[in-house]
């Protein structure tokens, strides 16, 4: 933040946790979606966002899911980078496990505030006591054990106490007191970026201060682009994103990288003096890489 952050933003919430354990469930019935049928295996393959508008006040929250499977690491390590709070989902059956144990440590590293949810509570296996037990001996101290760790007890499945880890997330926003500016020019991350086949190169990006237009002229990683279309978590068309709003961006020559810093620039001349230094210095990297 800087001087001229003085409007309220909604918080970037990320979802972590082991592989299985109902990340996307959860969000599916916090947002009233089926994501997770359409799913291939049941496993998610990339980083989804949305936005949610809390029952009570009405005010937005951004989510963004991650996957659990070992594989996908880096996903994790991005979505704990571009996030305000995270929620810690662990299934009452199963418990903490190595994904949990991860995520904990990126949310850690990242010095961002963790709220746990402790998910199907629905199972008759459920040992929602245990799981307090062994994220305490991760140092994950939760406020029945003495600490100061919100968890809440929740069922994706039945949709028990969805409105009360909402608020709970409300309230941890609150305390951030989170601001920014939504007058200048758009600057965001790419969560993640494809080729795909009908609409060319997409990129999913959060923007995180300033505001997105369709026209504007844009960099990101060694990419460069015209936003020729911005697609809403929704799916609708939109002619500009804000802070905190997960947004599809059409337009870009290339797909840029996940992880990439997305900033708009006053002209293409200037998009390609940028975007050629970048290509130049990523060429060079791969060289010496490939030297050893
Ligand atoms: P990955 O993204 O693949 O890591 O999984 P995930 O954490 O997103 O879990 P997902 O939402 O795919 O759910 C995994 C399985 O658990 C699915 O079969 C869900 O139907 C089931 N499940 C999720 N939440 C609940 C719950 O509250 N109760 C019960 N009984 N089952 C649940
Ligand atoms: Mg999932
Ligand atoms: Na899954």
């Amino acid at each position: 933040d800087d001087s001229t952050d003085t409007e309220p933003r909604s918080p970037v919430v990320t979802v972590m946790g082991h592989v299985d354990h109902g990340k996307t469930s959860l969000l599916d019935a916090l947002r009233h979606a089926n994501v997770v049928s359409g799913e291939a295996g049941g496993i998610t393959q990339h980083i989804g966002a949305y936005q949610v508008a809390s029952p009570e006040s009405g005010k937005k929250i951004t989510f963004i899911d991650t996957p659990g499977h070992a594989a996908f690491t880096a996903m994790r390590a991005r979505g704990a980078k571009v996030t305000d709070i995270v929620i810690l989902v662990v299934a009452a059956d199963d418990g903490v496990m190595p994904q949990t144990i991860e995520a904990i440590n990126h949310a850690k590293a990242a010095k961002v505030p963790m709220i746990i949810a402790i998910n199907k509570i629905d199972k008759p296996d459920a040992k929602p006591e245990r799981v307090r037990t062994e994220l305490l001996q991760h140092e994950v101290q939760v406020e029945s054990m003495g600490g100061q760790v919100v968890d809440v007890e929740v069922s994706a499945k039945n949709k028990t106490n969805l409105d009360k880890l909402l608020e709970m997330i409300s309230l941890q926003a609150d305390l951030l007191d989170l601001k920014t500016n939504a007058m200048r020019p758009a600057e965001g991350t790419v969560i993640e970026a494809k080729l795909d086949r009908g609409r060319g190169p997409v990129a999913t990006v959060l923007v995180q201060r300033g505001t997105l237009r369709v026209g504007d002229i844009i960099v990101a990683g060694a990419e460069m682009g015209r936003v020729r279309a911005l697609i809403s978590d929704q799916g609708e068309t939109v002619d500009e994103a804000g802070p905190s709003v997960p947004v599809e961006v059409l337009g870009f020559n290339g797909p840029p990288e996940a992880g990439d810093r997305l900033a708009v620039v006053e002209n293409e001349a200037r998009a390609r003096q940028v975007t050629s230094y970048r290509a130049h210095q990523k060429r060079e990297n791969a060289a010496a890489s490939a030297s050893g």
